[in-house]
Parts: C-alpha cells; sequence; structure tokens
C-alpha cells in the first residue's frame, strides 16, 4: 500500500512510519519543521499544511492509497495560544483532505482525541456526544464532523494520552519528566485526573491495520486496558527509569483550579468495536511504558538521590 502521512515528525507519525516500513508499506511522509531523521520513509517531503492551496498539488503527487493524517497543534496550550493557526490545522486542513480523499478514491484515517469529552461521563463509548471543555476538544470535534460529513467512509480514532519516545526526545510524557528533573524540579501529577494510555507505537499498528479495513468508518476509540491516574502513571515511569518517588509530587486537581476546569477528569474509554475487529491488542500500562528509552540528551543521566528543589 501507499500511505500520505501527514505529521511523520511528531511523537505518532514518526511511529506510524516505522510500523509502515515493517509491514512493506511506501511511505511518502510530510514533515513541517523538524530537520532531523524520520526512519521508515520512502520519501520525505517538507511542507507547511496551512497552506491548503498546496495541499491538492501534494496529495496528486504522492498518489497515494491511504492517506493517515496525524499532523496537528496537538498541544491544547499551544491552540489557546494561536487559535487561529490551530484552527487552521485542527479543523480546514483534516476537512479539506477529507474533500481530496473523497474525490481521488483514497482512504483516509484521521486522528482525534479522547479530549473531546468533559471527563464527567467515563467510561466513553464512541457513540457519546462530544462536549469538550478546552478549545483543542472543541477543534477535534469539529474535525470529527467535518471529515465525517465531506468522508463518510473515512475511519476516524479518538486516541487517548499517548506514550512513547518522540523523534525530537521533547515531545511526550517522559521526556518533559527528565527536562523537569534536569531543572532540579519534582514532576507535578494529578492523583485524581484519569487517563487510559497507550503506546504511540501501539496505535500506530492499530492504525496501519484499520488503514487496510475500509469496511470500519465512521469514529472509533483506541487506547490502552487501564485508566490510572496520572500520579499512578507518573510512578510507574519513575520505576521504569530505576527514578526514586521523591521526583513525583503528588497534587489534587483542587490545587490548580483554573487549568483543572480546562482538563477532562476521568478519560477513560471503551475501545469496542475496534478492538473486536483487530488484530492488534490494547497495552497494558505497564507494557507502555515498557518501550519507553532515555531522550538522547539525557543518555545516561538520572536525577541525583540529594535535595529536590521545591517549586
Ligand atoms: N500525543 C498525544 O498524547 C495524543 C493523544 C490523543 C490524540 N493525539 C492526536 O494524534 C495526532 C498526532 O499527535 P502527536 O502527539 O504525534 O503530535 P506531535 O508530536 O505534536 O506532532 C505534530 C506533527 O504535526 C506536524 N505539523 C504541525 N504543524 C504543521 C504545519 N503547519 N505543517 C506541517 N506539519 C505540521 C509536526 O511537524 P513538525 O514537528 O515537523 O513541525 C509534527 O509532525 C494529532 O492529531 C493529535 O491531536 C495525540
Amino acid at each position: 500500500m501507499r500511505i500520505l502521512l501527514t505529521g511523520a515528525s511528531g511523537l505518532l507519525g514518526a511511529a506510524c512510519a516505522r510500523r509502515a516500513a515493517e509491514l512493506g508499506h511506501e511511505t511518502v511522509g510530510i514533515v513541517g519543521t523538524w530537520h532531523g531523521p524520520v526512519a521508515g520513509l520512502t520519501q520525505r517531503r517538507q511542507a507547511n499544511l496551512n497552506n491548503l492551496a498546496a495541499l491538492a498539488g501534494l496529495v496528486h503527487e504522492a498518489r497515494p492509497d491511504c492517506i493517515l493524517h496525524t499532523a496537528a497543534v496537538s498541544d491544547p496550550a499551544a491552540c489557546e495560544v494561536s487559535p487561529l493557526v490551530a484552527q487552521q490545522l485542527n479543523v480546514e486542513l483534516p476537512a479539506a483532505l477529507a474533500q481530496l480523499a473523497v474525490a481521488r478514491g483514497v482512504r483516509l484515517v484521521h486522528l482525534s482525541s479522547e479530549q473531546v469529552f468533559d471527563g464527567e461521563h467515563a467510561p466513553y463509548v464512541p457513540a457519546d456526544p462530544p462536549a469538550p471543555l478546552n478549545l483543542y476538544g472543541k477543534q477535534k470535534a469539529e474535525s470529527e464532523q467535518r471529515v465525517l460529513e465531506a468522508a463518510p467512509t473515512a475511519a476516524v480514532v479518538r486516541a487517548s494520552l499517548l506514550l512513547g519516545n518522540s523523534p525530537s526526545g521533547r515531545r511526550s510524557v517522559h521526556e518533559k519528566f527528565f527536562a523537569t528533573w534536569k531543572a532540579g524540579q519534582r514532576m507535578r501529577l494529578y492523583t485524581d485526573e484519569v487517563r487510559q494510555v497507550c503506546s504511540a507505537d501501539n496505535l500506530a499498528a492499530a492504525l496501519l491495520e484499520l488503514a487496510e479495513r475500509p469496511d470500519l468508518a465512521g469514529i472509533f476509540h483506541w487506547a490502552g486496558t487501564e485508566p490510572a491516574s496520572r500520579w499512578e502513571i507518573g510512578r510507574r515511569i519513575a520505576a521504569h527509569f530505576g527514578v526514586a518517588e521523591k521526583w513525583l509530587e503528588p497534587v489534587a486537581r483542587a490545587v490548580t483550579p483554573d487549568s483543572s476546569a480546562r482538563r477532562p477528569r476521568d478519560l477513560s474509554l471503551r475501545l469496542a468495536p475496534l478492538d473486536h475487529e483487530l488484530r492488534t491488542r490494547p497495552q497494558t500500562l505497564d507494557e507502555a511504558v515498557a518501550g519507553l528509552t532515555e531522550p538522547p540528551e539525557y543518555a545516561g543521566w538520572r536525577p541525583p538521590n540529594g535535595e529536590t528543589r521545591q517549586r
């Protein structure tokens, strides 16, 4: 299969590129600003995907059987800072890709997020109505609607918080832990905020299977098997890297009422029907953590056993 992969330099996109190569697919990967290596691509294209006028040409040249769309402004804080840029990337771009996919008879797999939910009615099933608390969640919810209006045969996957090793070594959860520890600070983690994490590699395996299943259309959920608090997720990550628990700081959401109001409390997801349809198995938390490697920037480094600096 020939795949056009947007966001090839991202946490998930890079995992998709690796998985596609393992499966023997040809992948044309679009990167934005990243200049470092991306393994697994047959062809690499640099493009600003905010320029929708150039999109048709990119798709035409790539001649894909499938468009795997992972590019996004994926950081909720960045969406609040630059809402118009985020709207273009997170809503207008997938809507335009959906139109192009239909016009060319190409399979489209689009990434949405658990953040379309408000976190008060977990566990969520794919048919539950979105009720986003933040702009990122609103944009993802709008993207789902716009994509499926234009391309009813597309697959839209709401993913959970992802663990993994990003190309930059700075993007993912444990990579941010290392940066915080290096600054001499403890990592603050909510004891009462729940996520059902999976690894980017595991999600990539599911997405590549889905790409080859045009019989599966509409909205799907993918996550790990275990809902856990951010504190518990952090404890497993610290233990995996042999870092003492004192480098983690348990906090309640009530301590940060302003930001907590914009962050859903419990985003546990039900994975049916996708977990019954695919050969890829959802991972336990320990399986997702087991695949984490230290960011290259911090190779061989661990926080010292001495005192930590308080915020
Ligand atoms: N990470 C998570 O925990 C998570 C959870 C649920 C859903 N998701 C969704 O999964 C998808 C992938 O997320 P991710 O974590 O892999 O994102 P990410 O690591 O932040 O990567 C974003 C990708 O989008 C590209 N991009 C951004 N703006 C661009 C532009 N103007 N032109 C071209 N490329 C641009 C980036 O390219 P450069 O870096 O080269 O600029 C990068 O490849 C997104 O749709 C996200 O919303 C992520």
